[in-house]
């Protein structure tokens, strides 16, 4: 992959990014994660078709073993790590398997293109732009068992925020229609460019680490996959979205929401798949 890293070199290059001081192009490990303070991993190995899930995630903890150890032995302590590779929220658990050192806390995935997915699909919606769109949550799995919850959304309008359901009450877009396109939306992109999601799955993944770097915006909400701590009845330690508001470099998760039975069902199921690929997991890092 070297060589096309070297496109990518020239890509960051001709961005003309104002703070760019250095960049290293590197396979070495020790050159890669030392001394790290931030951490993008990109690379994973996604579902084929055909391929069952204990392959998956048996390719997958070879990989995410090296990226953890490295994280371990090499970055810093309060190293903030964003997986983005493919699955994504079992990935980060893995990798943090890898890394006691590093708080669980500091490592992530991402769901935050869900969220600017679901947040541009309702912005369409409603007539409006995304900037207008607040208070999205995306719960559980970066997979088609995710939930989109609209239920709290707010929408701007005339300089006053309020809920979308005082804007358009439209139970049918947001259960039916709103839940499917934004589970489906990663397959559909892929059937339609014959790759995979690139420019919106970076600018979410810049998004996502820049909100964590600067704080979320006063009454706003953003959707990051976290360890669990039990929170919403999802079993300790399984790397769930959750809606998160973030102060001092601190994810903290939105409390004390009411979940309706539509909201428990959803986020039971994404819950179950996370448990199995968590299991299917142990099992591939046991036997390697
Ligand atoms: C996406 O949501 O666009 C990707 O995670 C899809 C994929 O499987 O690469």
């Amino acid at each position: 992959m070297l060589g096309v890293l070297n496109g990518v070199v020239m890509e960051i290059s001709d961005c003309a990014f104002p703070l760019l001081r250095d960049v290293v192009a590197t396979a070495d490990v020790e050159a890669a994660f030392k001394d790290i303070d931030y951490a993008f991993l990109v690379g994973a190995m996604p579902r084929r078709e055909g391929m069952e899930r204990k392959d998956l995630l048996r390719a997958n903890v070879g990989i995410f073993k090296v990226q953890g150890g490295a994280l371990d032995k090499l970055a810093k302590k309060d190293v903030k790590v964003l997986v983005v590779g493919n699955p994504a929220n079992t990935n980060a658990l893995i990798c943090s398997k890898y890394a006691p050192s590093i708080p669980k806390e500091n490592i992530t995935a991402m769901t935050r293109l869900d969220q600017n997915r679901a947040l541009a699909q309702i912005a369409d919606h409603v007539k409006s732009q995304v900037q207008n769109v607040r208070k999205l949550i995306i719960w559980g799995n970066h997979s088609n068992t995710q939930f989109p919850d609209a239920r709290f959304v707010e929408v701007q309008k005339d300089n006053s925020w309020s809920s979308i359901t005082k804007i358009q009450h439209d139970e049918k877009f947001l259960k039916e229609q709103l839940i499917p396109i934004v589970q489906k939306r990663g397959a559909e992109v892929i059937a339609a460019r014959k790759l995979s999601s690139a420019m919106s799955a970076a600018q979410a993944a810049a998004d996502h680490m820049r909100d964590w770097f600067h704080g979320t915006k006063k009454d706003d909400w953003i959707s990051m996959a976290v360890v669990s701590k039990g929170e919403y009845g999802v079993p300790q330690g399984l790397v769930f979205s959750f809606p998160v508001t973030v102060e001092n470099r601190q994810w903290k998760i939105v409390p004390d929401l009411p979940i309706d039975d539509f909201a428990r069902e959803k986020i039971q199921i994404t819950t179950k798949e996370l448990e199995e690929e968590r299991q299917e997991a142990q099992a591939a890092t046991e036997s390697q």
